[in-house]
């Protein structure tokens, strides 16, 4: 080998291997304007503490920053800021539970504290122009930071080298900048979950020419259209044209309107489509089958109508199909049994009717969920095949018959199995072993009964959630139930026939989270508590005995307890003082058992109730003063006790966030304090049956019983209270000592639904302005000594169902108009009154007779209005 050649080989193997071995140098200027970006950049928790001026600190080693190993230009920028990882670990023990909405209290906990270290951690400040500096930039990602609705820095437009940009939820409002399309280069732009403007700005229409694009994701900003538009292309029929290359484009979570337009030419790329969460109408389009390269199709929670085109089984790429949560009818069609690559098929939430046999062909389904919908007869004909199926939701549909081992013996894969709110009997042999292991179980309302069922026991392994409510179980609790199922979270067997004692039967499973045994046949005493239970139900059962052992017996633990329901028992004693370590707790309902005795002090404790209901017990003593401290209440039921006393006047200035008042039926004495109408939400004030005097407080105007959109925490009790909540807007003062007239200033609750003030010593006229509160569905004014003439606007109130003024001094005709003649003439009776529908003329030829000559109550006319009835002589 000569010497020359020897050299030129040595030469060119230094290059190569400084080349592979040694890390690429940045280029100086390129360094210098990093230095110059990261200035004006906030970086509240130094992230950036590599990028800094060491000497031969080499840039393309900063975090963050990737070289071209080549030309050693900095070709990336990744100053992302991704959000904490929602970690159940973080929950404190023992609240974990995949059901979030079962714990808000922990959970909201754990998620302000990840909002708070990513608030630390996020990037803000300026965003540089000096970036125009890195001219062969390709990579930028600034997203999931907070550069504080600033518009985006129009300078980006000018970095055509840009191939991928990624500004996602980054706090950017405002136009995006027009010159976008100069980004020639541009393969993947995703502006998601910023607020361009507010809201209801158009797609604007540059991004229709940014026909580069294989990415395009403009998902949770707020855009408007009508109909489905990206800028001046119409609507989606042209998407193919625009953007030839497209494979994923992501509209979801705007107010996209109007028609998914039935063509769409030549969309031969796309991948992935979502236009979910968007006020999209009409039919699903046929052409839409076309669309063959699609694997992700997603249309949910849209308002498309019809039946589900044939041509979707077309999409026999497909993986996942979801459209859910619009208003789809008709069969599930027979075609779809050709998506036989679909793995996750979602269907819920629609008006569907028929499942196909076909379906049996989608061998590949790991989730199908097909709840809320009107699918009857039963699934498992056609459900037999799918081995490979994990998450199965069937629920709250006409489902109806008989499931039996062998139409479950092949699902050997499932884990959640969501089947409640059909008409299934499961008829399985004694010693049935099914072939799943099951973490979720939810069969409620299908006949699993009499005996409670024995197979149960074979899903030891992670059951962590079972639900069999109303399923006609009429048996105990197997004792080997407790020890098998130990690590489950949430238990549900409330509406069966259950009976038998709990004892300590609670304190086995070391997790458990919800516990709901109401409706039952339970008796004894109440049973220990595992301090994990974050909700418990025991309500209608027969538990009897004081209540002492099971709130005071751990003293030294403290409850996780939220929700605490023991209505409807035979609970005796008084309720005992040991609430200090319940400080968790948000709803208390202990209402219909036999508690006497007075409100214990410790309940000051309870700093987080919002709700506390102690109707029909015999508890006695004055308003108690220690609710001062509870100034979260929303909710205070403390009817039908024998509470005395006056109401205090702080509780309108300290529970001020009150919606629903109730001491009816109680001793309570004295005035209303002005001061009630502090509580400026209340929707239900009932303070009947009790031994007010004093007039009507005039301040009751200041009240707004308005509808509110109420965020409610009162979970588990939704039903209870839904009918009513944000809707029922009543005052109920009947029955006490009230005198005076009825304040014209209680006439402006326009919102107000009901309004008794019958039984009570009530004078002078009916406000003329009554007709102003148009929402009224009830008036009960009947027993007081009302006079004059029924003021003419009543006939103004169209919703009005029913209206008693019967046993007043009311005089003159009743006034015309459609409703007031449809009730029944005893509302009427016992006044001066005339014309339909009582059947006294009020022309001059009538008779009067008097029936009683007690004249007390005669008026200067010498006729008796108290208890009068007049007959009519024509
Ligand atoms: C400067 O950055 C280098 C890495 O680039 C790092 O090792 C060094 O600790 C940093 N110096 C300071 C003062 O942050
Ligand atoms: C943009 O960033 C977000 C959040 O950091 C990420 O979820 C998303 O996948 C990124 N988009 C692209 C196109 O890379
Ligand atoms: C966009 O590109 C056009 C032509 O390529 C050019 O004339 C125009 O100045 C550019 N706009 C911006 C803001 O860079
Ligand atoms: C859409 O806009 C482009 C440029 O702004 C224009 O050339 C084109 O004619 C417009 N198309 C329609 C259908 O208005
Ligand atoms: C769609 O593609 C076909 C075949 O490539 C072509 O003939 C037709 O013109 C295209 N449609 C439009 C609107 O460009
Ligand atoms: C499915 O595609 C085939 C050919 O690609 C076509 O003949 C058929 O009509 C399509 N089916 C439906 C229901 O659109
Ligand atoms: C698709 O489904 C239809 C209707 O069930 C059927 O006629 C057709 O043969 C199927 N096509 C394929 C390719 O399986
Ligand atoms: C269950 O699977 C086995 C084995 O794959 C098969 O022979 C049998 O027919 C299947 N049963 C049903 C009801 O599909
Ligand atoms: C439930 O199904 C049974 C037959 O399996 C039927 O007799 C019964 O009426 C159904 N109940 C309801 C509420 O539909
Ligand atoms: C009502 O109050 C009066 C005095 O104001 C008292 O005599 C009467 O006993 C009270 N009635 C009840 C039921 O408390």
């Amino acid at each position: 080998m000569n010497s020359s050649l020897f050299i030129t080989v040595f030469l060119l193997l230094c290059w190569v291997s400084l080349c592979v071995c040694r890390d690429t140098v940045c280029i100086g200027s390129e360094r210098e304007t990093l230095l110059k970006f990261k200035h004006h950049l906030k970086d509240p928790s130094n992230r950036l503490s590599s990028w800094n001026a060491t000497a031969n600190s080499n840039c393309c080693q900063w975090d963050g920053v990737v070289c071209n190993i080549i030309t050693s230009h900095i070709a990336e920028l990744h100053l992302n800021t991704p959000f904490p990882t929602f970690d159940e670990d973080l929950v404190p023990n023992p609240l974990r539970t995949f059901d979030e909405d079962l714990v808000p209290n922990a959970y909201n906990y754990v998620y302000e504290e990840l909002y708070e270290e990513y608030s630390r951690q996020a990037f803000g400040g300026e965003i540089n122009a000096c970036l125009v500096d890195l001219k062969h930039l390709n990579y930028l990602d600034i997203s999931g930071n907070d550069f504080g609705s600033s518009p985006i820095p129009s300078f980006i437009a000018t970095i055509t080298s840009l191939t991928h940009l990624n500004l996602s939820h980054a706090g950017f409002t405002g136009n995006i900048p027009p010159h976008f399309e100069n980004l020639s280069n541009l393969l993947y732009l995703d502006l998601s979950s910023n607020e361009f403007l507010g809201e209801g700005m158009p797609i604007p229409s540059f991004v229709g020419r940014m026909n580069t694009l294989i990415h395009l994701d403009l998902s949770n900003s707020g855009f408007m259209g009508i109909p489905l538009q990206i800028g001046n292309l119409s609507n989606l029929a042209y998407l193919g044209l625009s953007f030839p290359h497209l494979k994923f484009l992501d509209l979801s979570s705007n107010i996209l309107q109007g028609i998914i337009p039935n063509v769409l030419e030549n969309v031969t790329s796309l991948i992935t489509l979502d236009l979910s969460s968007n006020q999209l109408k009409g039919p699903i389009p046929t052409s839409l089958g076309n669309v063959s390269s699609l694997i992700a199709l997603d249309l949910s929670y849209n308002q498309l109508e019809g039946p589900i085109p044939n041509s979707l089984g077309n999409l026999t790429s497909a993986i996942t199909l979801d459209l859910s949560h619009n208003q789809l009818e008709g069969p599930i069609p027979t075609s779809l049994g050709n998506m036989t690559s679909l793995i996750a098929l979602d269907m819920s939430h629609n008006q569907l009717s028929e499942l196909p046999r076909s379906l049996e062909k989608l061998s590949s389904l790991r989730v199908l969920v097909l709840s809320s919908n009107r699918f009857s007869g039963n699934p498992f004909e056609s459900l037999i095949t799918l081995s490979k199926l994990s998450h199965l939701d069937i629920g709250d549909n006409c489902f109806q018959g008989v499931v039996k081992e062998g139409h479950l013996e092949n699902l050997t894969n499932l884990s959640e199995f969501h089947a409640s709110g059909n008409n299934l009997t499961l008829k399985v042999g004694p010693n049935w072993h099914p072939t799943f292991q099951l973490t979720y179980l939810d069969m409620s309302s299908w006949q699993l009964g009499p005996n409670f069922p024995l197979w149960i026991q074979s899903q030891n392994k992670n059951l962590q959630y079972l639900a069999m409510s109303n399923t006609g179980i009429l048996d105990f609790i197997p004792s080997w139930f407790w020890e098998t199922f130990s690590p489950i979270t949430l238990l549900n067997l409330s509406h069966n026939y259950i009976h038998g004692e709990l004892g300590t039967t609670l304190m086995n499973p070391i997790s458990i989270n919800v516990v709901d045994l109401s409706a039952n046949n339970l008796c004894g005493k109440l049973p220990s508590l595992s301090t994990s239970v974050v909700s418990l139900d025991l309500s209608s059962n027969s538990f009897s005995k004081s209540m002492h052992d099971f709130l005071c017996r751990s003293q030294d633990n403290q409850m996780w307890l939220e929700f605490l329901n023991l209505a409807s028992n035979n609970l005796l004693g008084e309720i005992p003082d040991c609430w200090g370590i319940w400080s968790y707790l948000v709803d208390i309902n202990l209402q219909s058992n036999n508690f006497v005795g007075k409100f214990p002090q410790s309940m000051g404790s309870l700093t987080k109730l919002q709700s506390l209901c102690i109707r029909n017990n015999l508890l006695s003593g004055t308003f108690p003063t220690i609710l001062k401290k509870i100034n979260k209440l929303i909710v205070l039921d403390f009817g039908e006790n024998n509470f005395s006393g006056t109401i205090p006047t702080w509780v309108g200035e300290r529970l001020l966030d009150m919606k629903f008042l109730i001491l009816r039926s109680n001793k309570f004495w004295g005035h209303i304090p002005d001061k009630i109408c502090d509580m400026r939400l209340i929707q239900v004030l009932d303070l009947a049956l009790n031994n007010l005097t004093g007039n009507i407080p005039t301040c009751f105007n200041s009240l707004k019983f308005s509808i509110f959109s109420v965020v409610l925490w009162l979970k588990g009790r939704e039903d209870e209270y839904k009918s009513f909540l944000g809707l029922v807007t009543s005052i109920d003062l009947s029955n006490n000592k009230l005198v005076g007239e009825i304040p014209s200033e209680l006439m402006d609750l326009y919102e107000l639904r009901f309004l008794n003030l019958s039984y009570n010593q009530l004078s002078g006229h009916i406000p003329g302005s009554i007709g102003n509160m148009r929402s009224l569905l009830s008036i009960d004014f009947s027993r007081n000594k009302l006079s004059g003439e029924i003021p003419p606007t009543i006939s103004n109130l169209s919703f009005l169902s029913m209206l008693d003024l019967s046993y007043n001094q009311l005089k003159g005709k009743i006034p015309e108009g459609v409703q007031l003649q449809t009730f029944d003439a005893s509302n009427f009776i016992a006044n001066n009154l005339c014309g339909p529908p009582l059947p006294i003329s009020c022309s001059s030829n009538v008779k009067v007779h008097n029936f009683d000559h007690n004249d007390k109550g005669s008026d200067r006319l010498g006729v008796n209005w108290f208890f009068t009835i007049i007959i009519l002589v024509n």
